[in-house]
Parts: structure tokens; C-alpha cells; sequence
């Protein structure tokens, strides 16, 4: 008999199965050997939110949450984001190799002369209410692009696949820069490519026409630093969602559609604007003690703070923590700071936090710096979707080529009735 094996007993038949484990993992279809008839389906595993079930093999993104690592490709996220560039990271999880120089340059050059918008899209945002969520218009528009690239439904076509790369990592920041200049009742901005992949969105967010416009240095790199911090992290909610719909063959823009949806959840994307909330309802650091009661008695979640998979510090939290100071020192210092490191304190030192393993999440600053940025809290969603847009693309490829992939389709655990009688209305 191979080591490599989980030897199963049924007691309720007594009957024993040899099961292979490959990388730590069974094989859950081999469960559906293990039946008591003959003609019963057969065992099956019960995984809501899907806790304890690998539903690819992937070479992208590598955590170990208990030691509160995060790599792209194998290299550490601390590195990539101190020395690396959001596109370059972006063309690392894509590729899954640093570009060369020449590589680079044609990479960005790519995707910054796709940043324009087809004129139909922009009318289509035109027809939104001025108070619309961005998120609700960044969902609709990443739809609406599909119509305008039918191609993109070529899903194995590897140089059409690139080509909605390009587009959608262009043209993704001027939607979104579009959805705020349309809510704040300003002429859009018309993208310039000289600017830098931050730079050029910044620029299009706040131009008003001034002669002497420049983007801040600081605030684009803060950005930027952002935007690899968010880039990919494995088969989140959202990614999850990204790769479900593609695995039915649907173009990119539909997959990601869905994908920007599943990020809007206040448990998901949504929770640096819950964090902000929190902070504002908490009001003061006297008030934070009354707050973490309410959080022990479960009358209150504490936002920004746990996670699913990492249970020590997230490093991404971390790297925020440090960048909030180098954006605080060109605007001004959000005084919410002050109530999140009291509150981070507190928790850190408290049972309760200590023993459910829950620390700061990537959201627990990344709010703040956004607010002192200037940014509405309802565009904080829709920087995350920018920031993991080529995570969902890298996600996207690898299981378009991957041949095990299959279209995702879970079972479920029947409870309902069986065989009623329809029963006439007048009879109820
Ligand atoms: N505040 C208070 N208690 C919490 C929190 C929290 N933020 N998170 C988890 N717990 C408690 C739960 O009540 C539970 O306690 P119990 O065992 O006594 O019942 C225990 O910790 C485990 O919690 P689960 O809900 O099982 O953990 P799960 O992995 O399902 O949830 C999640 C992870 C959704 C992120 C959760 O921690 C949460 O709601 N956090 C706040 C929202 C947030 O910050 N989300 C951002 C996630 S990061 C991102 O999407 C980029």
C-alpha cells in the first residue's frame, strides 16, 4: 500500500477504500466510490463558503495565513511593493515572470493607449443618476464593454485574450474616473498617457482646467502602492466569482462583471467604508472600550479586522499602515487615525481578538488614506476593483488554460419535499 493514501472505513458497511492524496489533498469526486447500495450516489463533502475545498491548482498567489505571508509569483509582497510598479506587478501575475526593460516598456505602452473609452460607453455613463454608487456604474459599464468587443468571446484565442488585457487595464481607471466626475457634476477628463498608470487616473479624477496642473508625486505612488497591495490574493469572493463565470466560456468583461459585483459586499471590497463608519460611530478614543464591548457581546462586528485565511497580522495591513503616514504628510492627517491605532492597540491586547486569531486586514487603513486623498468612501470599492483587476485577468487566464478545469457547478445537500400533488388554488 502507497503512504500517499487516506485509508476510509465506512462503519455503516464496514467496507474499507484506499483514496490517493496528491499536495496535501484528496480528490473529492474519489468519495463517490463510498455507498451502501449500489445504485446510491455516493459520499459527498458539505463546504459552504467552501472553508476546506481547493477548486483549482494554481501557480499565481501563495499565502500562508497563519504566518501572515503574501507572494506574487514566489516573490514577497513587501518587495514588490517597495520596489516594484503596479503595472510591472500587474505583467508579474499575468506572465508569472518580471518583465526585461524592453518587455516593460512595451507592456505599459500597451496598456496606456488603451486607456480612451468607446464614446457609447461614455454616453452610457451620462444616463446614470448623479447620485449613482461608482461601484453600481463600474459593474454596469465592465458589462456594457462586452457589447463593444464581441471578439472577446474568443476566450481561447491567446492574442485576443491579450487584447482584452490591454483594454480592460486601460480603460478600467477612466470609468471609474468617469463614475466620480459624473457624481460631482464635472466635464470628464480625457485620459493622458504621459502621466503614469496612477498619475493619469489622479489626473483625470481632479483636473479642473488649471494651468499649472501637476500630479503630486506622493499621492500617485501612494496609489500605486495600493494598487499592488490589492492586486491578487488567491481564490477570494470575488476571484472566486471571476473564475466561476468564465468557466462557463463567457467573455472577460461578463466574468469581471461579476467578479467587480462580488467585491461591492460590505464583506469583501465593502469593508474599508465600513471601517470608516465604525471609526465615525465610535467618535472618540474614550468611546473605544464601550465599542469593543459591543463588539464581545456580537452586538457589532469590529471592521478591518479579521480575515479568512490569514490568522496573524496581514502583511499587506502593515505596508498601509506605513504608506498613511507618507500621504498624511502631504495632506492632512486624517483625525480618524488616531481612533483606528487606539483601537487596533486595545484589540491586540484583548482575549477575545487574541484567542479567534483576529488582527488587521489590508482594509483596516486603506480607508483612511483614501479619505485624506479626497476620495468619497463610495469610491473606495471601486479602487480595490482597479487595484485587483490583473489578479482577475491572471485568474482568468490560468483556468482558461488549465485542462482539469471544468464549469463550475457545486452539488448541494437536498432537504426539501418530494413528490406533492399539485394542489388547485381554491383547495388551500
Ligand atoms: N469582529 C468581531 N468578531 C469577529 C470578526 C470581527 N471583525 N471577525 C470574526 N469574528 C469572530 C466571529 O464572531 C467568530 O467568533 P465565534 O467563533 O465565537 O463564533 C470567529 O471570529 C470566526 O469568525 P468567522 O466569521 O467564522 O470568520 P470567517 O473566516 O468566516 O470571516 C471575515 C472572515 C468575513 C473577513 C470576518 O472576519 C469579518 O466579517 N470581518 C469584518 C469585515 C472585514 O473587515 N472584511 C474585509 C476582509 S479583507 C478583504 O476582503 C480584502
Amino acid at each position: 500500500m502507497s503512504n500517499n493514501t487516506l485509508t476510509i472505513t465506512d462503519n455503516r458497511t464496514g467496507q474499507t477504500y484506499e483514496v490517493p492524496i496528491n499536495d496535501e489533498t484528496i480528490k473529492a469526486i474519489d468519495l463517490r466510490q463510498v455507498r451502501v447500495q449500489a445504485d446510491d450516489f455516493g459520499l459527498m463533502t458539505y463546504d459552504p463558503g467552501f472553508t476546506n475545498t481547493a477548486s483549482c491548482k494554481s501557480r499565481i498567489t501563495y499565502i500562508d495565513g497563519d504566518k501572515g505571508i503574501l507572494e506574487y509569483r514566489g516573490y514577497p509582497i513587501e518587495q514588490l511593493a517597495e520596489q516594484s510598479s503596479f503595472l510591472e506587478v500587474a505583467y508579474l501575475l499575468i506572465f508569472g515572470v518580471l518583465p526585461t526593460v524592453d518587455q516593460l516598456a512595451h507592456w505599459e505602452q500597451r496598456i496606456m493607449r488603451h486607456t480612451y473609452i468607446h464614446e457609447n460607453l461614455t454616453d452610457l455613463l451620462k444616463t446614470f443618476r448623479y447620485d449613482a454608487h461608482p461601484m453600481g456604474i463600474l459593474v454596469s459599464a465592465i458589462a456594457a464593454m462586452s457589447t463593444l468587443h464581441p471578439e472577446a468571446k474568443q476566450v481561447h484565442d491567446s492574442e485576443v485574450r491579450l487584447k482584452q488585457i490591454y483594454r480592460i487595464l486601460g480603460k478600467l481607471p477612466t470609468v471609474a474616473a468617469f463614475a466620480y466626475r459624473h457624481r460631482i457634476g464635472r466635464p470628464y477628463n480625457y485620459p493622458d498617457s504621459t502621466l503614469g498608470y496612477a498619475g493619469n487616473f489622479l489626473y483625470m479624477l481632479d483636473f479642473m482646467g488649471q494651468s499649472n496642473y501637476q500630479v503630486n508625486p506622493v499621492l500617485a505612488h501612494a496609489l500605486d502602492v495600493l494598487f499592488i497591495l490589492h492586486a491578487d490574493h488567491e481564490q477570494n469572493c470575488s476571484t472566486s466569482a471571476m473564475r466561476g463565470i468564465a468557466s462557463s466560456e463567457a467573455d472577460p468583461y461578463s466574468s469581471m462583471a461579476g467578479a467587480a459585483a462580488a467585491l461591492y459586499g460590505p464583506l469583501h471590497g465593502g469593508a474599508n467604508e465600513a471601517v470608516l463608519r465604525m471609526l465615525r460611530e465610535i467618535g472618540s478614543v474614550a468611546n473605544i472600550p464601550g465599542f469593543i464591548e459591543r463588539v464581545k457581546k456580537r452586538e457589532v462586528r469590529l471592521m478591518g479586522f479579521g480575515h479568512r485565511v490569514y490568522k496573524n497580522y496581514d502583511p499587506r495591513a502593515r505596508i498601509i499602515k506605513k504608506i498613511a503616514y507618507e500621504v498624511f504628510e502631504v495632506t492632512q492627517k486624517n483625525p480618524l487615525l488616531d481612533i483606528a491605532i487606539e483601537l487596533e492597540r486595545i484589540a491586540l491586547e484583548d482575549d477575545y481578538f487574541i484567542s479567534r486569531k483576529l488582527y488587521p486586514n489590508v482594509d483596516f487603513y486603506s480607508g483612511i488614506i483614501y479619505q485624506a486623498m479626497g476620495f468619497p468612501e463610495d469610491m473606495f470599492p471601486v479602487l480595490f476593483a482597479l487595484g485587483r483587476a490583473p489578479g482577475w485577468l491572471a485568474q482568468w487566464v490560468e483556468m482558461v488554460d488549465d485542462p482539469d478545469q471544468k464549469i463550475s457547478r457545486p452539488r448541494q445537500i437536498y432537504l426539501g419535499e418530494r413528490g406533492r400533488d399539485y394542489v388547485a388554488m381554491e383547495r388551500r
